[in-house]
This record gives C-alpha cells, structure tokens and sequence, in this order.
C-alpha cells in the first residue's frame, strides 16, 4: 500500500473505519469522505492512537452522499490536489427503515448506496487511468437476492428497508461486472465484498429488537473488515475483475447478479439520474457529444 492514493466513503464508522486506519497504517495516502467533521476529527485520532508509528496518512475531505451537488464537490477538491488516484473504495452504505428522501429527491437508499458510488467512480474515474494499475472496491452485501424493481425503483409506493436494501446491493454488483467486462483489457479492475454480517452502526434506524439480533450476532468490525483490507492490499493478477468476494474468496451467488442484460438496463437508468452531472465520457457513462447550434 506504500505511497498508494486512495480515495474511501464509509470510514468513519464500522468495519469502514478499521480498514481505513489499516491501510493508512500500511502506508497508503488515504482521502476519507465525511459527511460529520466531529466524525472525521475522532477518525485522525483514533487511526493516531492505534498506529502511532503508523506510515500512511489519513486527509478528510467533505460531503454527503445525499447530495449529488455536495458528491460533485468533494470530487473536484480531489481533482484539483491530485492528479491521480490508485483506489476508490465504495464503502459508505445506509439501511432505511422507513422511507427517507435525500437532499435531490431521491429515496435515500437507491441514493446512497448506488447512485453515488456509480456517480464517485465516473466523475474520478479518469484521475484512476492515470494510475499504473488502480482499483474500485464496492461494499455490497450478503444481502441481494432479488430482482431491480424497475417500475417501482425508489419504492415510494410501498416502501421496504429489506427490499430497497437488497436491490441497491445487487445494483452494486451488477454494474460493478459491467464495469468490469468493459474493461477487460484494461489494467483497471473492479471488485464487490460482502463483509459478513457485523456489528456496526447500520441498523442505526431499527427498532431495538432488530438491534439487538445484529448486536448479538455479528462479528466484530475488525473481523468484518478482512475481505475489504484484503481485496485493498492482493495484487490484481492474483484477484478476478468483476468478481463478488466474501471471506477473501469468489463467492457464487445469484443468478441474478450475474445477468448483464439487466445490468445494462439498470445502467441506463442510473445514466437518467445522474444525466445533469454527467459532463463527459467515461467507461461508465458513454455520452454523445451534444451539437452546438
Ligand atoms: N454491518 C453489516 O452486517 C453489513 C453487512 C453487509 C454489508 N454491509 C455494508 O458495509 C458498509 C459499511 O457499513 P457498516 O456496517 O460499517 O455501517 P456503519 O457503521 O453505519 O458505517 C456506514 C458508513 O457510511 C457512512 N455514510 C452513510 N451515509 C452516508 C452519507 N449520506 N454520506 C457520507 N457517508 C455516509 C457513515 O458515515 P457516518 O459515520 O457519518 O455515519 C459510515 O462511515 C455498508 O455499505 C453496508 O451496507 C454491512
């Protein structure tokens, strides 16, 4: 991980925030996304306090994945210090349990845990290009049987945190395969991990039975933390681009997860969203040149 650029959502609490404070420790430049400064500040201090010889360094950058203008400037700030990035992990993920708008009108989960990691990846994705070999790692979970709703995306009409949940991960993983069949020759590759289940903060909106079944059962965040630190350290030739890994392995799933018809069709629509911030081509998002009159 040694002078390794890497850009992290979801670091400032949970399994997010062990992985971060180990691969700053092992040398990396890491670039953490906060939404909550306090959080941010308390990261600093406790990746000090656990690693004080610790070789890498841990910067904050502001924003919140509720919000596409605030996702647009935390990017820019990016852009404007580095001129290129070896990792982007999307680990930042919420579970809803009633419906929640964010700041663009969007239900939050689709928002959170899948238009913004697809929005991250493109608006940073040519800083990436300029590495040797760069990475995305997406936090997608255990959690995404299924199918995408495509006439009731946002659940707005009969709202389900399990439901909503389950299909934000499988978008995730869809379009982590497309992304990664698209770049098949290319020396970018992209990853999916399922952390197991862990004792976090996540089911921070749940009633207190619910709470207490995670609490009880989940492992510690630091054993929940192995399959991301791992995937974040492996050299690529040793790892499958496109693959879903749980317990440091490929992992079969779904298979739904693996079809690439749906995942072009989900594509299609997240471009629909996103089309406002979307200003130039990318692997993800191909945009015509509009005509000048
Ligand atoms: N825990 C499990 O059993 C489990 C299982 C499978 C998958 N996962 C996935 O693992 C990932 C990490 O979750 P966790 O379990 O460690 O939960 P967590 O403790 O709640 O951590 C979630 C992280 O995401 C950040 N975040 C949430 N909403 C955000 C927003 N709008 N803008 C910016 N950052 C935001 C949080 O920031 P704050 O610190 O400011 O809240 C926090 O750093 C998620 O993607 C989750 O879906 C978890």
């Amino acid at each position: 991980m040694k002078d390794r650029i890497v850009f992290m959502t979801g670091a400032t609490s949970g399994l997010g925030k062990v992985a971060a404070c180990h691969i700053a420790n092992k040398g990396a430049k890491l670039i953490v996304l906060v939404r909550n400064t306090q959080k941010g500040k308390q990261l600093l201090v406790d990746y000090k306090k656990l690693y004080p010889e610790g070789k890498g360094a841990i910067e904050l950058v502001e924003g919140n994945l509720n919000s596409f203008e605030s996702i647009i400037r935390a990017c820019q700030c990016i852009k404007d210090k580095y001129a290129h990035l070896d990792m982007i992990i999307n680990n930042a993920g919420i579970m809803n349990f009633s419906l929640t708008e964010t700041v663009d009108g969007i239900e939050e989960t689709l928002q959170v845990n899948l238009l913004a990691p697809i929005l991250i990846s493109h608006l940073l994705f040519d800083l990436l290009v300029k590495s040797k070999a760069s990475k995305i790692i997406n936090t997608a979970s255990g959690l995404h049987q299924g199918i995408i709703n495509f006439d009731n995306l946002e659940f707005k009409k009969g709202f389900s945190s399990f439901k909503s949940y389950r299909q934000s991960k499988l978008g995730l993983i869809l379009l982590g395969r497309l992304l990664a069949k698209e770049l098949e020759s290319d020396k970018i590759k992209v990853y999916s991990q399922h952390p197991g289940m862990v004792r976090t903060e996540l089911g921070r909106s749940a009633g207190w039975l619910s709470k207490a079944i995670f609490w009880l059962m989940g492992k510690s965040p630091e054993k929940g933390a192995q399959t991301l630190i791992y995937l974040a350290e492996t050299v690529d030739a040793s790892l499958v681009s496109g693959e879903y890994y749980a317990n440091k392995k490929v992992t079969k799933i779904t298979p739904e997860s693996y079809d690439l018809n749906v995942a072009q069709q989900l594509l299609d629509v997240v471009q629909q969203y996103l089309e406002p911030y979307i200003k130039q081509s990318s692997p993800i998002f191909d945009i015509k040149e509009k005509p000048t009159i």
